[in-house]
């Protein structure tokens, strides 16, 4: 990337370049925006998101209205144009702006000689207007891939998932029950003039209306809010926890569910937070230290248990494993361009392994609850399916809850466009030895 002062369109299609070439949002997107100034981050980041989100769609019509591709090296120039068709076709900026800027802004990537190209392809764009998608799939702007295996998997409900998926996410918070009951920070959160809802299946989630910075919410920064989808804060109940229990969080960064854990129970023993990226660590303690809570806090490889366990066993094992994350594309839409097919079968190999390693370490009558942002079979059910072959000791839970689905081994959310994650959970229990 080059360091000079960059138009807000030609950092947002550097940043689009980079997630093509594999980088995640959440990696390259900070950097672009410390280069702009504060006002205008909302704006980048809403380039970047939307380009994300809507990139196959608008790709395929890009393609259809250049004669030929752009040398690898102009690359940054198409990426542009789809900043700019993103803009045409999904804002409210004025035509005149988005083309007068987006031709400033090939310049100023160093490109003037495609100036003409970049002005030619948008006029045409805004005059001809969005061509009529080919298929639903273009229209609903996913992998081809990822829709395929999405139509197999939920011959009923691919096209909603698919929808869902495409809608901004709502902001959902959860309540620090140890310092205010829902309801009274509900009525805060209106004397502050912040339209919410309680959320209908967690019972100290609440929903806002409009997003709104953290900082911005009642007593956010003495911990008595954090921002937690729905979906994610139902481990709790399912983990059934008391006082006096040792707890495992297996892999706990950045710590949104430790600190749900600590928050609903007092009293337990202990509650070991492990994962093994110690970058990600470092999210779980500043978690704590804002909500005042306290765990133990280790960077290992969970699967690896002589490297990091005592021996002692833990009543209850929370396995939040790696995912394709496929249940919360909505909120990182940049999934769409960064999971491959070929990603699926070795984080199943993975979920499973970590599963295998972790049994052991459950005391016998403790709880393991398995849990995955994920829509995809093979990462949930399934994953449980063959555990359950290996493991005689393990026995399903079926949890008497309103939500989500009965996929025979575990529960699968799937993502509601203006509700909760796409989320799924099974619950394990250990035969008494
Ligand atoms: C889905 S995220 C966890 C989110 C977290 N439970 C929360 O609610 O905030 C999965 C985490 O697993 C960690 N991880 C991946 N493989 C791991 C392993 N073998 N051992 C420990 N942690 C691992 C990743 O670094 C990542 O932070």
């Amino acid at each position: 990337m080059s360091h000079g002062p960059l138009p807000l369109r030609a950092l947002a299609a550097q940043v689009l370049l980079a997630v093509e070439q594999g980088q995640s949002l959440s990696q390259c997107l900070p950097p672009a925006q410390a280069r702009v100034a504060d006002q205008e981050r909302g704006e980048l980041q809403a380039l970047c998101y939307g380009s994300c989100r809507w990139f196959h769609r608008l790709d395929a019509e890009l393609q259809g209205r250049l004669k030929r591709p752009l040398r690898k090296q102009d690359r940054i120039v198409h990426q542009l144009m789809l900043v700019a068709l993103f803009q045409l076709r999904f804002s409210q900026q004025a035509t005149y702006a988005v083309l007068n800027e987006t031709v400033e802004a090939c310049r100023a990537l160093g490109k003037p000689h495609l100036t003409g190209l970049v002005n030619g392809v948008l006029r045409k764009a805004e005059r001809e207007g969005e061509p009529a998608p080919i298929r639903p799939e273009i229209e609903l702007s996913h992998p081809d891939w990822m829709v395929a295996k999405l139509q197999h998997n939920w011959p009923d409900d691919w096209q909603d998932i698919l929808t869902a998926n495409n809608v901004q996410a709502p902001m959902t918070l959860r309540v620090n029950r140890r310092q205010i009951a829902r309801d009274d920070y509900l009525d805060r959160l209106r004397a502050t003039g912040i339209d919410a809802a309680a959320t209908p299946h967690a019972p100290h989630g609440i929903q806002l209306a409009h997003p709104v910075p953290v900082d911005r919410l009642p007593g956010f920064v003495d911990g008595t809010a954090s921002v937690q989808d729905e979906a994610a804060q139902l481990c709790t109940s399912l983990l059934d926890l008391a006082a006096g229990q040792r707890v495992l969080d297996a892999c706990a960064a950045p710590g949104g569910k430790t600190c749900a854990i600590l928050e609903s129970c007092e009293g337990l023993a202990e509650v070991v937070a492990l994962d093994q990226s110690p970058e990600r660590l470092a999210r779980i303690d500043e978690n704590l230290d804002r909500l005042g809570l306290d765990a133990r806090v280790l960077a290992a490889d969970a699967a690896d248990t002589a490297q990091w366990w005592d021996g002692q066993r833990f009543d209850r094992i929370l396995l939040d494993v790696p995912c394709s994350a496929s249940g919360v594309i909505r909120r990182h839409p940049d999934i769409k361009l960064l999971r491959r097919e070929d990603d699926i079968t070795p984080l199943a190999a993975i979920q499973l392994r970590l599963l295998e390693a972790l049994w052991p370490t459950l005391a016998p009558g403790g709880r393991l609850v398995y849990a995955t942002c994920s829509v995809f079979p093979q990462e949930n059910h399934r994953i449980i399916q063959r555990f359950l072959k290996l493991q005689p000791e393990a026995r399903l839970l079926q949890p008497d809850v309103a939500w989500g689905r009965d996929m025979g081994q575990g529960r699968q959310l799937l993502p509601q466009p203006d509700g909760h994650d796409g989320f799924f959970y099974a619950v394990l229990i250990k035969h008494d030895e």
